[in-house]
């Protein structure tokens, strides 16, 4: 049964903690997974965190049995009231709803096999996009297509030929977008271009699926992060919005995500949800609830919640902070090219402009690890090991 069976190359992001962790060298500098590290490049088990798992533990009241199929309703509500805004015309229209999933990657994949068992057509992906977004929508089953995103010249968004792609889909066409801190360019529309978007997928009757993994990690602010699906919403648009809490929260392992569907009007709801349902049954049965359940303690508890928002902050102000200084350090060793788009871009990613060949020659040679895109996540550097980081960077550009 298995002879046939070739061997798949191994993942392009999660490989890179495997050969990280393989590297004996002990200047070693993993800028590969997105993952949060702290200024001594160790994982950040946030205060909140620990608060509310230790009043899990000793909540003699929960016990280990399953969750609903569609998960722990405290957490989904909260969820879907976190990235809509409580004040949200679908909030307050009550035609809103959400399931628990593994994470952001589960939600995009339940989103997927929902779309492509009740309103199957054609998907567009940003070119480039987060890798296992490819994955995903073909494994669901639905036909994938890119449209523009990066514009190498300026370093910045190719808004024309995102936008004309847009307009020259099938009518109907589904369009993965990332609200905030898009992966891996770390490159977002403005508010007025994100209105040029908006107009053109209403104009194609085209459907939105937001995939947001970074809301609050990218600017520090929940509302500020959230402001592209708040503004579809107010348009009316019907949408898909897939929730990770993994960076925000660092449940990175515990796979604690939720998928919020905004309908037209109320009494659509129950039916989505019942049709989700079916497909999370038949994939995981129901979701895990450990993750769920610290989540639905810090967004439904306004003491806990606060602390969450500045714990919030210091992970994006390090960042935001490692891009200032990386780019201080590369104008100072006076590296050729232009470098700005380091503290332009936002959230976990800057995206080099480095090459594979580079690439490979900074992993050779510097044991640095990073996608062969050139993404680099900036959670990955700190005080200790930036300039090391920076003069091998001097050094590919230069050889
Ligand atoms: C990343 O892009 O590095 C993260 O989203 C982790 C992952 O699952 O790929």
């Amino acid at each position: 049964a298995f002879q046939s069976v070739p061997l798949a190359p191994p993942d392009a992001i999660l490989n890179l903690n495997t050969l990280y962790k393989a590297d004996t060298y002990p200047k070693k500098i993993n800028v590969g997974v997105g993952a949060y590290r702290d200024e001594d490049g160790k994982p950040w088990v946030l205060p909140v965190v620990k608060k509310a798992e230790c009043a899990i533990v000793e909540d003699a009241s929960l016990d280990h049995e399953y969750l609903p199929i569609d998960g722990l309703r405290t957490f989904t509500d909260a969820s879907a009231k976190l990235i809509l805004g409580k004040n949200s015309p679908a909030v307050l229209e009550n035609r809103f709803g959400g399931i628990q999933t593994i994470s952001g990657s589960g939600a995009v994949r339940l989103g997927a096999d929902f779309l492509n068992r009740w309103r199957k057509a054609p998907v567009y992906i940003s070119n480039p996009t987060w890798g296992n977004h490819h994955d995903i929508f073909r494994d669901a089953g639905l036909d994938v297509h890119t449209y523009p995103y990066w514009n190498p010249e300026v370093r910045g968004l190719a808004l024309k030929g995102m936008l004309d792609t847009i307009k020259g889909a099938p009518k109907g066409s589904i369009f993965v977008l990332h609200p905030c801190a898009h992966n891996p360019t770390g490159v977002d529309p403005t508010p007025d271009e994100w209105k040029l978007i908006a107009e053109a997928i209403r104009a194609g009757a085209h459907f939105p699926f937001f995939d947001c993994a970074y809301q609050g990690f990218a600017s520090g602010d929940l509302d500020k992060d959230a402001a592209a699906v708040r503004y579809f919403v107010e348009e009316g648009f019907e949408l898909l919005v897939a929730q990770s809490y993994s960076k925000n929260i660092g449940l990175y392992g515990e796979r604690t995500g939720c998928l919020t569907i905004v309908t037209k009007s109320a009494d659509l709801v129950p039916n989505v949800r019942s049709q989700m349902c079916k497909l999370q049954r038949a994939s995981i049965s129901n979701p895990p609830a450990f993750g769920a359940r610290i989540v639905s303690m810090i967004l439904n508890d306004e003491q806990l919640f606060a602390e969450w928002t500045q714990q919030l902050k210091i992970m994006a102000n390090r960042i935001i902070h490692m891009r200032t200084v990386l780019f201080a350090l590369l104008t100072e060793l006076g590296t050729p090219g232009t470098w700005n788009h380091i503290v332009d871009q936002i959230g976990m990613f800057t995206f080099t402009g480095l090459n594979a060949a580079q690439v490979k020659v900074l992993r050779d040679t510097y044991h640095i690890y990073l996608t062969d895109n050139g993404r680099i996540s900036m959670a990955g550097l700190n005080t200790h090991n930036i300039r090391t980081f920076a003069e091998a960077v001097d050094f590919v550009v230069r050889n």
